[in-house]
């Protein structure tokens, strides 16, 4: 028997050691300290964007992100049906009203034809989220956003270093917001980040991240701010994987490539889509199988587990939870019930993952 194969996993080496080491014997533990602005320029750099601002994870990302843009009570935000619940949260906690909408069947991501129709007098912003490393149709969207006066929030949680028509995302919208949670494609540990051109909006940002502290007057506050900042110590785990980020998705284009060279060939298997427009960095690799209904599908999860084979399922409409309204999401609810997330990480070997589909195919 194999041992057991997680779905995810960090890839930590020595730079990452050293940095982290340096940082702590430097007892600059909190949030000051020289890792911060080195892991925001870094980041900064890899999105093309002239800034990048590090919070404590992508859920204050968004919500930050949010507030700065003055979005609050009375405004709606269109989020897609189908996303990580953080993304509907952060809109509920800046005080918005959320419009669940649906999206494409093969790039997962919002359609832009539903977000046009769901657009209302209300409607401030959209939050487009670039799903399991795939981008969303953001050149549909932003000339919609632009007619419309929308602000776009790219929700790039799970897709650095994504592109659409080779431009990084995070660089599209008005501002992008990251997450660096341990399964992502770089991790703090806990962590985030927005990015952005705009001036104006990355003051507010900072400003609010640290409760709004003047910066000419300690302990003066203009406005009621937050204590999302990230630590030095976060900040120098991220600065060791920022500089291996091109590695870090080279694995990943690997591990995608390997699975489907064993998978394609069963006509029951659909792996990733890659828009022609777009470059996937396939942050998990997802399985579908069109027949599944959800109980076909923990079927399978459970097979696979008694194999040593961890997997996830795909998320659950968010229409779906009783605290947001239902929603007429038809790809949505067709969607999740068919689809996994198989084990991604970095170290996995091509050889297990042969072992991975040659069970996957036994189990279907
Ligand atoms: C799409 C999406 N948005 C937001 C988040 C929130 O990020 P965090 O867990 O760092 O708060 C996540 C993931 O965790 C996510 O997958």
């Amino acid at each position: 028997m194999t041992k057991f194969i997680p779905i995810s996993e960090p890839s930590i080496t020595s730079k990452e050691v050293e940095y982290v080491t340096d940082a702590v014997r430097s007892g600059w533990i909190s949030s000051l300290g020289k890792y911060v602005d080195a892991f925001e320029e870094q980041f900064a750099a890899f999105c093309g964007t002239k800034y990048a601002v590090a919070v404590s994870n992508g859920t204050t990302a968004l919500h930050l992100a949010l507030v700065a843009y003055g979005i609050g009570p009375g405004d709606e935000v269109i989020v897609p049906d189908f996303t990580f619940i953080a993304t509907a949260n952060a809109v509920k906690h800046a005080g918005a009203d959320v419009k669940l909408v649906d999206i494409e069947e093969n790039t997962l991501c919002i359609d832009p034809n539903q977000l046009r129709s769901a657009i209302t007098a209300r409607t401030k912003a959209v939050i487009p989220v670039h799903i399991y490393g795939h981008p969303a149709d953001m050149t549909k969207i932003m000339k919609i956003a632009k007619e419309r006066n929308l602000i776009v929030i790219e929700d790039a949680a799970e897709a650095h270093g994504a592109e659409v028509n080779g431009v990084k995302v995070g660089s599209i919208g008005n501002c992008g917001t990251f997450s660096f949670y341990g399964n992502k494609i770089i991790t703090t540990g806990e962590g985030g980040m927005i990015t952005s051109n705009d001036d104006v909006f990355i003051q507010k940002v900072r400003h609010l991240r640290d409760h709004a502290m003047s910066k000419k007057k300690r302990y003066w506050h203009d406005d009621i701010g937050y204590n999302y900042r990230i630590t030095n110590l976060q900040a120098a785990l991220g600065l060791a994987q920022v500089e291996r980020i091109k590695e870090l998705l080279t694995h990943k284009k690997r591990i995608f490539t390997t699975y489907k060279q064993y998978l394609s060939g069963d006509r029951r298997c659909r792996l990733n889509y890659e828009a022609p427009w777009a470059k996937n960095v396939y942050w998990m690799v997802s399985l579908e199988i069109d027949t599944y209904d959800e109980d076909a599908r923990d079927q399978l999860i459970l097979r696979l587990k008694k194999e040593n084979i961890d997997s996830r399922p795909y998320f659950y409409p968010i229409s779906d939870m009783s605290m947001y309204g239902k929603e007429d999401t038809p790809v949505t609810h067709r969607v999740y019930k068919r689809g996994i997330n198989l084990p991604s990480y970095s170290a996995l070997q091509n050889d297990t993952i042969e072992y991975i589909c040659k069970k996957v195919i036994k189990s279907i």
